[in-house]
């Protein structure tokens, strides 16, 4: 390299500006696009899977034009950081849990965090797949974010060292929630103590007592070990987790319109792939924290559910606080649920 080069490199290195936005566009348009996907789970979870399936679409599919980066497991963002690294364009696309969108300004969705609305994952669909799935993805535009999909994961149980069988069990623990504010309602009903905690943390708080208890489908609970440091996993069921796949809204709408395209199609697969193998995942990953022999999963009778349903449905009217009446309403009326019949 001549010396004047080298100089301008240095320089170019000193001011922290990356090759490619100085080159030509000629040279710039064979530069891959890069797409960052940052996520908090597991590679082995539906999430983490759904991901690798769609780096492997959109690649194959644009014959390298597009670079997909995957980085699991907080590798490079936490529960908020990634939010905040996605609208500076330090990410291009998340999944977070429908319960992380509260500091994001759009609280509706936290409606998926109401107690035991979704019978099963065909109930959760006519939500997910029907328009008040689509209108609440609409709501996120005027955030600078493009809501592209719903992908599932599952049902939650709850844990801690004993087993739950009823609410009165969980009285005066320390349950770790997500940001959600329903999530806190809900333990507060049954006289927990709510923690917002970022995943990453989990195994580590539970380990040393800053929480006693946590809930989560069983993908996560399994993948993240957290039978090591808990003894029992009650299936309460009593809630939902899952993803909205988001992009940041000026990247997406920049794409080349033939990219874009593919992507499109890319992710519309990817969302049937992750939808097909959560159910499986989530009973896969219940049978190896039971094989684990390090936790104990405990059934709940009809009438002990019940008992859990009644515990917990104060919540639907202070939830009114965070999503409107209507749009609950509106949810219960096309799922079936009556939260007065219980
Ligand atoms: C959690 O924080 O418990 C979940 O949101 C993790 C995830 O993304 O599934």
């Amino acid at each position: 390299m001549q010396r004047r080069q080298a100089v301008i490199g240095l320089g170019l290195a000193a001011t922290g500006l990356g090759l490619s936005s100085v080159l030509s566009p000629v040279v710039r348009a064979q530069q891959p696009i890069v797409i960052k996907f940052s996520h908090v789970v597991a590679p082995n979870t539906p999430k983490g899977a759904a991901a690798e399936h769609f780096k492997k679409l959109a690649e194959e599919r644009t014959q390298g034009r597009v670079k997909v980066e995957v980085y699991p497991n907080s590798q490079l963002y936490k529960d908020k950081e990634e939010v905040e690294a996605l609208q500076l364009g330090s990410v291009q696309m998340l999944a977070p849990s429908l319960a992380k969108f509260g500091p994001l300004g759009a609280k509706e969705f936290e409606l998926f965090d109401l107690p035991y609305i979704f019978d099963d994952y065909a109930e959760l669909h006519k939500i997910t797949q029907g328009p008040i799935g689509k209108s609440l993805l609409g709501k996120l535009e005027s955030k600078g974010i493009l809501g592209l999909a719903y992908w599932d994961n599952g049902f939650k149980d709850m844990s801690a060292n004993k087993p739950l069988k009823s609410p009165a069990d969980a009285k005066g623990l320390k349950m770790r929630i997500q940001s959600s504010k329903i999530l806190d309602m809900e333990m507060r009903a049954i006289g927990a103590i709510p923690q917002v905690l970022a995943f990453s943390e989990v195994y580590q708080a539970l380990q040393t007592g800053v929480v006693n208890g946590t809930e989560n489908p069983p993908s996560n609970f399994y993948t993240q070990k957290f039978y090591e440091v808990q003894k029992y996993m009650t299936q309460t069921r009593h809630g939902y987790l899952g993803y909205a796949v988001i992009v940041n809204k000026k990247f997406w709408e920049g794409l080349p319109p033939d990219i874009r395209k593919i992507l499109d199609q890319a992710m519309a697969e990817s969302t049937e792939f992750a939808n097909s193998v959560a159910k499986k995942d989530n009973e896969d990953a219940t049978e190896a924290v039971r094989k684990s022999g390090k936790c104990e999963v405990v059934a709940l009778t009809t009438a002990e559910r019940l008992a859990w349903k009644k515990a917990m449905a104060p919540v639907y009217k202070q939830a009114q606080s965070r999503v409107p009446k209507a749009l609950m309403d509106e949810v219960f009326k096309t799922t079936g649920f009556d939260p007065t019949k219980l």
